[in-house]
């Protein structure tokens, strides 16, 4: 009897991952790597009641529960936001993540953010705070969507265009972040749900939409 065994290596740069795929025979393959570390979130719906308490803030040294969570919830929005991935764990695409959405009522944040086609950048932020904004209002046109909400809610929701958040990072060091456009609704957006809002408290229900020359439209 021969074994034949085949192995493929391959590291994918996105998720700074390497997976192995081996197998002994045509019919038998095996990935190793990205398979054995995705783990998806489970995470709270809209109608949780969860989603509506105000967040504690969190103290340090975060515990170890804290600390996969966050490490879990990178991966889950990275892997959402690369469609090989998003279709083959079927996730809803996301770039934020509130620890009450995890059923946990911290002040954490996670925003996965790709600044490039296919390059993520993430942002940990444990008790942020919105120290200063922009006059300027913006909203995205094609209005919000929240992992906890699983349907369209259509509307406007009007954010500032820019806004500096104060935090710590996970080892208690204080942080600054300067965002704007869609990251700084992004910021605004996961910090609202450590205060019990979701998106769409926020869209006026006599007027869900405005035009261009009312706020600038992303
Ligand atoms: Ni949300």
């Amino acid at each position: 009897m021969i074994l034949y065994i085949y192995i493929l290596e391959k590291y994918d740069k996105r998720i700074n991952m390497y997976s192995f795929t081996y197998s002994t025979s045509r019919d038998k393959i095996i990935t190793y790597g990205v398979d054995f570390m995705f783990k998806k979130l489970n995470i709270l719906d809209e109608k949780d009641k969860r989603l509506r308490q105000i967040s504690k803030d969190a103290t340090f040294p975060l515990s170890e529960k804290e600390q996969k969570l966050i490490e879990d919830a990178v991966t889950h929005l990275t892997y959402s936001q690369i469609e090989e991935y998003e279709k083959k764990y079927d996730l809803r695409p996301g770039m934020g993540l509130a620890f009450p959405q995890l059923g946990i009522n911290k002040r954490i944040i996670v925003i996965v953010d790709e600044y490039d086609e296919g390059k993520f950048d993430n942002y940990i932020v444990i008790n942020p705070v919105i120290v200063s904004n922009s006059k300027e209002i913006i909203a995205a046109d094609a209005g919000e969507g929240c992992l906890s909400v699983n349907r369209e809610v259509e509307g406007h929701v009007p954010r500032y265009a820019r806004v500096t958040v104060e935090g710590f990072d996970t080892e208690g060091n204080k942080i600054k972040i300067r965002a704007r456009e869609e990251l700084s609704i992004a910021f605004q957006h996961e910090i609202d749900h450590l205060n019990g809002i979701l998106f769409y408290d926020r869209i006026d229900k006599n007027k869900p939409f405005f035009s261009e020359n009312e706020i600038r439209l992303i």
